[in-house]
């Protein structure tokens, strides 16, 4: 690959074939816009198995204890996932019915389902209880309540562990940060309300408490965070145990950064879990308590680098500035990151690899009706033409899965490429989709 793209070969599984278009692990992704009019999600298989494996084997490598792994399927959920997880041995951290839905459609086992969310309905409790799943994480007293309810209707006991807010500086954007005061997730670490649910929960028949869960944020990169958090949380545990409290588990929820551009920092999956195992190894014994079961929320570092988003190029202005404005077929309706968050992404013309010609600084807009549909502010690219095909990296977490029908566009189809070969995912959704709920009254329908 010509210099120049550094970020890409960091991703690994590019590559350039003899037409100058950019291939993953063989297959041509330029023939693969061509599906659709649509923009199309490419998921690379070999990319999320491998992240996989690499916090299995960080976790065995690092952690004396038991460990357990839950994907976060907010990042990113279909059918097919759940196969692919269930095939890797993984547990699945779900937050709503719907998840647990695509789930049990999956056959997942659902004693490796935990259940997150701050306000789980009625409903939601009652199904997850039902089905016996693993454990279900408390956010806050009407829940339990709720729980010890629907506990003894049902006549049984429910696993649950607390989801405590360390109250803690996180450096990463505010609207994902999550383990920071004044946080709507979680029960507050100071709060005397907390420590008396928890022995609630566990004197009572209807649930079995098993332990302390805590999440400081999505896109996070920094130990020293991770450790403040830890160091209170295990004092906590500490402290719970000094009143006959036994917690057999301890998760760390998720949160590991992924780089997003050549800028970005980059923390491998194994030095993260090594420091964080240090860490807690370390304030266990300084406690004297007996190391925990240690659960991993892991959503973003498993999935998101092993995506990419294929646009086509349609129109491009010139406003006699430098910098051009390509529009693509997209936007935020396929990747609202940008405009929800300020994201910065990385880009090639897939179809102009290894590129000698001029090169141009364009803004890449998407076609939605609003002036805030923009992919990338500036970017350099080779000169681009109409139905020039914009790869953008990085594409696989929180993209899909924060999808919309704005302005009635239909949700981009999902391929999954092997080694050489590819298949759908998740097909594109069809325009008969857009329209499949809507009721017209019979009163609309007379011409008057
Ligand atoms: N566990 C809990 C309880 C969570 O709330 C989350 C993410 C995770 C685990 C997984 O975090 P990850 O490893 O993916 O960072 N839409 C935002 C991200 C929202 C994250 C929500 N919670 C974005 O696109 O950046």
């Amino acid at each position: 690959m010509k210099h120049g793209h550094r970020f890409l070969e960091s991703l690994g599984g590019f590559s350039v074939n003899e037409k100058n278009h950019l291939t993953i692990n063989s297959v041509d992704l330029v023939d693969l816009a061509k599906l659709s009019d649509r923009p199309l999600y490419v998921l690379n298989e070999d990319a999320i198995r491998k992240n996989i494996k690499a916090y299995q084997s960080a976790l065995s490598t690092y952690y004396p204890g038991k460990s357990e792994i839950f994907y976060a399927s907010k990042a990113f959920l279909n059918l097919g996932m759940c196969y692919l997880l269930n095939q890797e041995g993984m547990g699945l951290d779900v937050c709503s019915e719907g998840e647990l839905f695509i789930a049990q459609k999956a056959d997942f086992p659902l004693t490796k389902i935990i259940f997150h969310g701050n306000n789980k309905s009625h409903t939601e409790l009652a199904k997850a209880i039902q089905a016996k799943i693993q454990c279900i994480m408390v956010d806050n007293a009407c829940e339990l309540d709720d729980i010890l309810k629907i506990s003894e209707i049902q006549a049984t006991t429910t696993n649950v562990m607390f989801r405590i807010n360390p109250v803690v500086e996180v450096d990463t954007h505010a609207y994902i940060a999550t383990g920071v005061k004044d946080s709507k997730f979680g029960l507050d670490i100071d709060d005397p309300l907390t420590a008396a649910l928890i022995e609630t929960a566990f004197k009572s028949h209807f649930t079995h408490f098993k332990g302390i869960h805590f999440h400081l944020g999505s896109q996070v990169f920094d130990f020293v965070t991770y450790k403040q958090a830890i160091k209170k949380i295990v004092a906590y545990i500490k402290f719970l145990n000094d009143k006959g409290i036994e917690v057999e588990v301890l998760n760390i929820g998720g949160g590991l950064g992924t780089p997003y551009t050549i800028n970005d920092t980059s923390l491998t999956i194994d030095r993260f879990i090594q420091e964080l195992c240090g860490q807690i190894c370390e304030e266990y014994q300084l406690n004297n308590l007996k190391l925990p079961t240690l659960m991993v929320e892991p959503g973003r570092s498993i999935i998101a680098a092993a995506g990419c988003t294929l646009y086509k190029i349609g129109h491009i202005k010139d406003y006699g500035s430098d910098l051009l404005y390509a529009a693509v077929n997209g936007g935020m309706s396929d990747n609202l990151r940008p405009s929800l968050y300020q994201s910065q992404y990385s880009a090639v013309i897939g179809n102009k690899m290894n590129w000698e010609g001029p090169t141009q600084e364009y803004k890449i807009v998407g076609k939605c009706c609003e002036t805030g549909d923009v992919l990338i502010q500036r970017i350099s690219l080779p000169k681009c033409q109409p139905g020039d095909i914009l790869i953008m990296f990085v594409t696989g977490a929180y993209q899909h899965a924060l999808a919309s029908n704005y302005n009635k566009h239909t949700l981009p189809g999902i391929l999954l490429v092997r080694e050489g070969t590819y298949e759908w995912f998740t097909k594109e959704q069809p325009y008969e989709g857009l329209i499949q709920n809507d009721v017209v009254p019979e009163h609309l329908k007379k011409v008057v």
